[in-house]
């Protein structure tokens, strides 16, 4: 009978190992291992655009009637200007709305799949988690180039290019716009320069993911290659999250982007999205995304959330810099010099899963598996009690 032969799924890594660290009884408990930014407080805060936002949304909104099914209209446009900035394939670009960035992977996986039965999307190694399981609930095979460098804990640039060399008409490309999650490696310019040539000699799709826009070097900054790209290649996809820049986490507020060769193609695709928007979620929440439209339509709101953005961007600089100097002066080494080169929340340190598990049970340190850990979810008072626990490995 239907439900009786089901097992029980395997636990989620990151999330389980967020509720272990919940339970452990340790003091000195760190939890580096959830990708949330916390404050140095140890709390995730509700950002002050948004909770102004939130006093006007309430005063003024007048329905809660369903919104169309690409969701606000306003807010699709906002995000596209946020993303493109002045990149003249805004002019062919369309959004839809989508519950976080994690819906507008599958609904854009969803239509590469209608489109091209048989695509492959190439992930880097290592990739976002979620990554891999979304694509390949979709039906898509997923094939990996390599990314990290685990020696130099640099982009392999060149070992990727060679590698993506096999990737055809047929195939997506999916590229971490900013700030890398697991790795902190970001692909340097020059890196953009070759796989947008790449893409318009070997015809493959570029799929580009940006959860992390204003945690690497700025807001314009951290979509620079990004945009080189969208200008010159034919057709590309792209995810946009406002979890972290607007620390929207559990109100699900995401979008997918397409830009096909015309307008008119993308928003023939558009209605292929929405169509399999339709026949899963239906419509995506709405009040991250009302909140969003305000702020980014809002000069002043604008302004105070962008000088927030950075004032959590600088944080997390200051904290890998803190960091590395704190195991420079206590190990006499560089060896650990590459995280403050690292982009956004996240670094692989690359230990063992022996050491990761000494961290675990000798020091109560929590990291996700392969060595992540989340620079933004430390505080500063935690940094000496870090380095010495990871020097003593
Ligand atoms: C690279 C990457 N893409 C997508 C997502 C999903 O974000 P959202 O919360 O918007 O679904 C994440 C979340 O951690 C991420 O790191």
């Amino acid at each position: 009978m239907i439900l009786e032969n089901l097992k029980e799924a395997a636990k989620d890594p990151i999330l389980s190992l967020s509720t272990a660290c919940r339970q452990d009884t340790n003091p000195n408990k760190v939890d580096l291992g959830i990708g949330v930014y916390r404050d140095d407080q140890g709390i995730t805060p509700v950002m002050e655009a948004i909770k102004i936002a939130e006093k006007r949304l309430l005063q003024e909104q007048s329905t809660k009637a369903y919104i169309g099914l690409a969701g606000n209209e306003a807010f699709n446009q906002v995000m596209i200007d946020l993303m493109l900035g002045d990149s003249s394939s805004k002019q062919r670009a369309v959004g839809i709305q989508t519950p976080g960035a994690s819906g507008a992977l599958r609904m854009l996986a969803d239509v590469i799949k209608a489109s091209t039965p048989d695509a492959t999307v190439w992930l880097s190694d290592l990739s976002y988690a979620n990554h891999a399981p979304i694509m390949k609930t979709a039906g898509l095979k997923v094939r990996y180039f390599p990314y990290f460098d685990p020696e130099t804990k640099r982009v392999q640039t060149d070992a990727m290019m060679t590698c993506l060399q096999d990737a055809g008409a047929n195939d997506a490309v999916l590229l971490h716009g900013c700030c890398h999650n697991p790795t902190g490696a970001d692909l340097p310019f020059e890196g953009w320069e070759r796989v947008t040539d790449m893409s318009i000699k070997q015809g493959f799709l570029p799929f580009i993911d940006i959860a992390y826009q204003g945690f690497g070097d700025g807001m314009e900054e951290d979509v620079r290659g990004f945009r080189y790209l969208a200008e010159r290649v034919e057709s590309y996809v792209l995810t946009g999250s406002c979890s972290k820049h607007f620390g929207l986490y559990r109100e699900r507020t995401g979008i997918a982007v397409v830009a096909a060769k015309t307008l008119e193609q993308s928003n023939r695709v558009k209605t292929r999205i929405v169509e399999a928007a339709r026949s899963s979620y239906t419509m995506p929440p709405d009040h991250g995304a009302a909140l969003v439209e305000i702020i980014l339509n809002d000069d002043m709101l604008k302004a105070n959330w962008l000088a927030e953005v950075e004032s959590m961007r600088l944080r997390i600089e200051g904290l890998r810099h803190k960091l590395v100097a704190t195991l420079r002066g206590k190990s006499g080494s560089s060896h650990y010099d590459f995280i403050a080169q690292h982009k956004g929340m996240f670094s692989v340190l690359g230990m063992t899963p022996e050491e990761e598990k000494i961290l675990r049970e000798k020091y109560a340190i929590y990291l996700v598996g392969g060595g992540r850990i989340n620079i933004a979810g430390m505080q500063e008072r935690q940094i000496d009690y870090i380095a010495q626990s990871i020097l003593s490995l």
